[in-house]
């Protein structure tokens, strides 16, 4: 469907649970944020629904998020359902990585497009460091069995922060040299606890890869469904890409929205702008009023945001990222 603003809107974003099992610093309190309750959560079938709604208004591009989504159990059949049942086009899932592997069979099976798996270093003490756990063996090693599911498309996303410094970066991209991966540098958003922190732009990065691995061409194709463009470098099998939401605003070409897990369309990452199709749902109502709240929603999406604080669009989001979905 086209908003006020002239954008076609085909993918959304779908959060399957607020919870989490790490505790990135730009994301999260040590402690945790109080979770949802259990029947705040869309059932899978109310999800299913509403995909089926989404679809029916041109919206057949699903990206499964959290919190972390391999946290809620069976997110595979909701997968399978989402690609079978309702005939979206392509689903795809971005994960910590932790419980990857496990479920990557399944994951697979039901026909999972792809999968992005987040990863701001290859430092096991600055992993710690960033995510409160010892755990980067199982991240890297589920990424190497997804590279294994040769339909899958296999994406790492570096969110630079800290103490990071230009050999991480070197090798973080390094990982796409010799294997299909995509590497990704996102630009730090002030979103939640990402407020606390300062970004690596593009340039910084692009400056760093010039120097260690050769110049970085533009790759005009679009590959995935997402904001990142991507770069190709010479003798490098995978592609860098980059989010770069401040030095290079994409809010003229957003495609997409969110819902939350308990059921809240959300239309711009930076305001609360949306509606509470929860209650709706949950209400004695047919899908066509539903569809039409969607689409009134999404008709009234912001132009844009409003990271740098000059001109906001709106009431801000008070939550943090790992209710929004990212
Ligand atoms: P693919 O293109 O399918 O790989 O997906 P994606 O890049 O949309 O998904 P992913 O979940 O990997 O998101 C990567 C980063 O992009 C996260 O940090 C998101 O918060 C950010 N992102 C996704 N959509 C938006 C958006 O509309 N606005 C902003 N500012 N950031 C976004
Ligand atoms: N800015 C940019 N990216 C963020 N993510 C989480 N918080 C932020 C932020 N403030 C990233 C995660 C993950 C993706 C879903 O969003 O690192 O890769
Ligand atoms: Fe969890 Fe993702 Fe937030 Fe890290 S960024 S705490 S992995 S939801």
């Amino acid at each position: 469907m086209i908003d006020k603003w002239d954008r076609k809107i085909d993918y959304i974003r779908i959060s399957v649970t607020d919870r989490c099992n790490l505790r990135c610093i730009y994301c999260m309190p040590e402690e945790g944020v109080p979770s949802l309750s259990h029947k705040e959560i869309l059932t899978f079938d109310e999800i299913l629904r509403l995909c089926r709604c989404f679809l029916k208004l041109g919206i057949d591009k699903v990206k499964i998020t959290g919190g972390e989504p391999l946290v809620r159990k069976d997110v595979a059949s909701l997968i399978g359902q989402m690609k079978t049942q309702v005939g979206m086009k392509n689903v795809t899932l971005t994960t910590n990585g932790l419980l990857l592997g496990e479920h990557l069979p399944d994951l697979a099976a039901a026909g999972l497009d792809g999968v992005n798996i987040s990863l701001d270093t290859l430092n096991p003490s600055k992993y710690e460091k960033i995510t409160r756990k010892d755990a980067l063996n199982e991240v890297l090693s589920a990424i190497q069995d997804a590279l294994n599911y040769p339909k899958l498309k296999v994406k790492l996303n570096c969110v630079p922060v800290l103490d990071t410094d230009e050999e991480d970066i070197i090798k973080i991209a390094g990982m796409a040299k010799n294997s299909r991966l995509g590497v990704r540098f996102i630009e730090m958003m002030p979103i939640g606890l990402g407020k606390n922190y300062s970004y690596y732009s593009e340039e910084d990065i692009i400056a760093i890869l010039k120097e260690a691995y050769g110049p970085l061409e533009p790759v005009d194709a679009v590959l995935g469904n997402g904001p990142a463009h991507y770069y190709s470098v010479s003798g490098f099998e995978g592609k860098i890409g980059f989010i770069s939401a401040i030095s290079h605003k994409f809010c003229n070409e957003c495609n997409r929205v969110r819902l939350t897990s308990d059921g809240y369309l959300k239309t711009c990452l930076q305001y609360e702008h949306g509606t509470d199709l929860k209650e709706v749902l949950r209400g004695n109502k047919e899908d066509s009023f539903l569809e039409q709240m969607i689409e009134q929603t999404i008709y009234e999406k912001p132009v844009s945001h409003n990271f740098k604080g000059d001109n906001p669009q709106g009431t801000l989001e008070l939550d943090g990222m790992s209710k929004i979905g990212g």
